[in-house]
């Protein structure tokens, strides 16, 4: 009788899902952003999830969720309901530095999600406060060198993005500057604008208008070539600096369990996304790199997980970075 029961509930357990994920969404979806609004994370949600709410007929509500470098937002997601109607946009820091810097973090980027597909690749950018006493990266290193110690360098918590990649550009050129954690790099920015803060690396989609309108410096771009979106900002080989090469990116995740017709249907959405004129408008304005169609598969994005764990642990402990 016993098992009899047990079956059915299973199956009935099944059919459920089966059901749920057949009518999925009938209901809006909320996306957990780990990081605080107006920062480069926000910016790439809103973006792509404008289209993807139309193609899956259900609002998708941005919800930020800031604090851990990405990990406090990360992990609440990856602890929702496998359903689908709880998704998050996660990044290179949250998913590929982050285990290096926190060895106690509740979850393994490459084990406890299901993948979607990546949204943007962003360049990173050396990028100082208006009056930073240097015009160009050689002057700005010259004079970092000097006085590393009195320059505070602004991130977005231990293994975001931009904690990750200044970590890699102090160890390039020996400096110890002091590091000032954000809830993200919009209200970041905001300060580097006031002149309150002297330096950062940060992603281009958040940087680029403000370089473009001359609010903030930007040294170089550290891609080997330069962006359609800053035309005048110079690579860093050509800057000499050629061995600071690193570029961040931004992809959609759900928790793992979400039944595969959850998957697909996200990731078809997705990719209409990134095939809409006006997404794609959107985010090259921003110097965003669109994926390749490899990239935009939930495979492609667990290969490129696997290899960003496997990339920025040594690279973070070779530079001395410590989390917690
Ligand atoms: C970071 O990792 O630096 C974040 O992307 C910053 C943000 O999105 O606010």
């Amino acid at each position: 009788m016993k098992t009899t029961l047990l079956t059915v509930a299973a199956a009935l357990g099944l059919a459920v899902t089966g059901a749920q994920a057949q009518n999925y969404p009938n209901r809006p979806i909320t996306m957990i952003v780990p990081f605080a609004a107006g920062g480069p994370t926000d910016v790439v949600a809103r973006i792509v999830t404008d289209h993807m709410s139309r193609t899956l007929g259900q609002q998708i509500v941005v919800e930020n969720v800031a604090g851990a470098g990405g990990t406090t937002g990360i992990t609440r997601a990856s602890q929702a309901q496998p359903d689908g109607y709880t998704i998050m946009m996660g990044h290179m820091g949250t998913h590929g530095a982050a285990p290096a810097l926190y060895p106690n973090l509740k979850y393994d980027p490459t084990k406890d999600f299901a993948p979607i597909g990546l949204a943007a690749g962003t360049p990173i950018l050396i990028v100082a406060k208006k009056d930073f006493p240097a015009n160009n990266l050689q002057e700005a290193i010259t004079y970092l060198k000097k006085n590393g110690d009195k320059v505070n360098m602004a991130h977005a918590g231990v293994g975001s993005v931009s904690h990750s990649t200044g970590v890699l550009f102090n160890s390039t050129i020996d400096i110890k500057p002091t590091f000032v954690a954000y809830r993200g790099t919009g209200p970041a920015l905001n300060d580097l604008m006031a002149g309150t803060v002297d330096l950062m690396t940060d992603q281009i989609v958040n940087v680029a208008p403000q370089i473009q309108a001359g609010n903030i410096k930007a040294f170089a771009i550290a891609t080997p070539e330069r962006s359609p979106a800053l035309q005048n900002v110079p690579t860093t080989k050509e800057a000499g600096l050629p061995d600071y090469q690193v570029s961040a990116w931004n992809a959609v995740f759900a928790p793992k369990g979400v039944p595969q017709e959850v998957v697909t249907k996200l990731n078809d959405a997705l990719v209409k996304s990134l095939e809409d004129e006006n997404t794609k408008k959107r985010l090259a304005d921003l110097g965003g790199v669109l994926p390749t169609a490899e990239e935009r598969t939930p495979a492609g994005l667990q290969k490129l997980v696997d290899s960003e764990v496997a990339r920025w642990t040594p690279v973070l402990k070779a530079a001395g970075a410590t989390g917690q």
